[in-house]
């Protein structure tokens, strides 16, 4: 079996996606023109070539202009769809959908008409595909606590369809301690809580997120590697980390694929995942995250099975659904 049909045949679960970084150019622009929204770029082709990242806070200012091109419940189900199917066509059984209500609600639009988009486009997606899937509502962590409190107080009438919460946008700066009691509240509401840590901030935002918010998976988590203590910390609680290859290479967190540390963190016994984070802006959904990652660092399939195998047992999901993902998996022959 070639590399590319076998990463596809590879049940696996995304846990890392921020459904706003799907927005390709192009629906973008149908969705502005359906909206009369206007945006900085004349045209799909000056979007894309405007893709050239310097560090994370460079592509989150196009990520959030890019969004303004959402308003209604409608398009945030088109935008959804979207990404189901990609995600179908890579093989993908499990999708855990963050989102970022403040970057909507900012601009009026009511949290509701965010969440009955997305969540009429998880259950089709469950009919169309058979994708099972969650809904995690991530805090920004550069506006202040208090903002946070207030989206999770519009968030209440909703919880049945939030399983979870994050923290995601600019790191430096806005260490995981600064959202404490907001994470402690949503603990108190039975949320699993994740953040974004060790993304472009030090490795002692990790261990604020795992002994201050008490987070359950730390995403990216990449800059581990330079703290010996938290690398043996992680690998002996086996914490998951949502690491997105070709987003840290985009964002120049590496200079290039072959020096990502994602190989030697699998080999120092951390649980690694591959994910995509923003596949419209990083130039590769789930699968291609995989195959390039795979190429560049020379992974074996038993490496790739077990990246997949780590991505199901760290979902949010029931025993007996894990198992039968798991049991395809197991039953994957090279
Ligand atoms: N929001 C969307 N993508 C992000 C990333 N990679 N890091 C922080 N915030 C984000
Ligand atoms: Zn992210």
């Amino acid at each position: 079996m070639d590399l590319t049909t076998y990463l596809r045949a590879l049940p696996k679960a995304e846990l890392h996606l921020h459904i706003e970084g799907t927005l390709e150019p192009e629906l973008m622009f149908a969705l502005a023109e359906r909206n009369q929204v206007a945006l900085p770029w004349h045209s799909v082709e000056e979007t894309r070539a405007a893709y050239a990242f310097a560090d994370l806070q460079s592509f989150l200012d196009l990520y959030y202009a890019g969004a303004a091109a959402l308003i209604h419940a409608q398009d945030f189900f088109d935008l959804a769809m979207a990404y189901f199917a990609r995600a179908h066509a890579d093989g993908v059984v499990h999708a855990e959908l963050f989102f970022d209500p403040q970057t909507h609600t900012a601009r009026g639009v009511a949290f509701a008409s965010v969440l009955d988009g997305l969540e009429r486009a998880c259950s089709e997606a469950r009919e169309r595909y058979g994708i099972s899937s969650r809904l995690i509502l991530c805090f920004l962590r550069h506006l202040s606590e208090e903002d946070g409190f207030a989206t999770l107080e519009q968030a209440l009438p909703h919880l049945a369809r939030i399983h979870g919460v994050g923290l995601d946008s600019s790191e430096q700066g806005h260490p995981p301690s600064k959202f404490a009691r907001l994470f402690a509240r949503c603990r108190e509401l039975g949320l699993h809580c994740v953040a974004h840590a060790g993304e472009e901030g030090p490795p002692a935002y990790i261990v604020e997120a795992l002994d201050v918010l008490k987070v359950e998976r730390i995403d990216h988590g990449v800059r581990a590697a330079e703290d010996p203590a938290l690398l043996a910390r992680l690998a002996r609680e086996q914490v998951p980390l949502t690491v997105c290859p070709l987003s840290n290479v985009k964002l120049r967190v590496f200079p290039t694929l072959q020096q990502h540390n994602l190989k030697a963190l699998l080999d120092a016994g951390l649980k690694v995942t591959i994910n995509s984070d923003d596949p419209a802006y990083f130039g590769g959904y789930v699968l291609e995250n995989y195959r390039q990652t795979a190429e560049a660092l020379q992974l074996s399939r038993a490496e790739l099975q077990r990246l997949a195998r780590n991505s199901l047992e760290a979902a949010f999901v029931g025993d007996a659904e894990r198992a039968l993902w798991l049991a395809r998996l197991e039953a994957l022959a090279d």
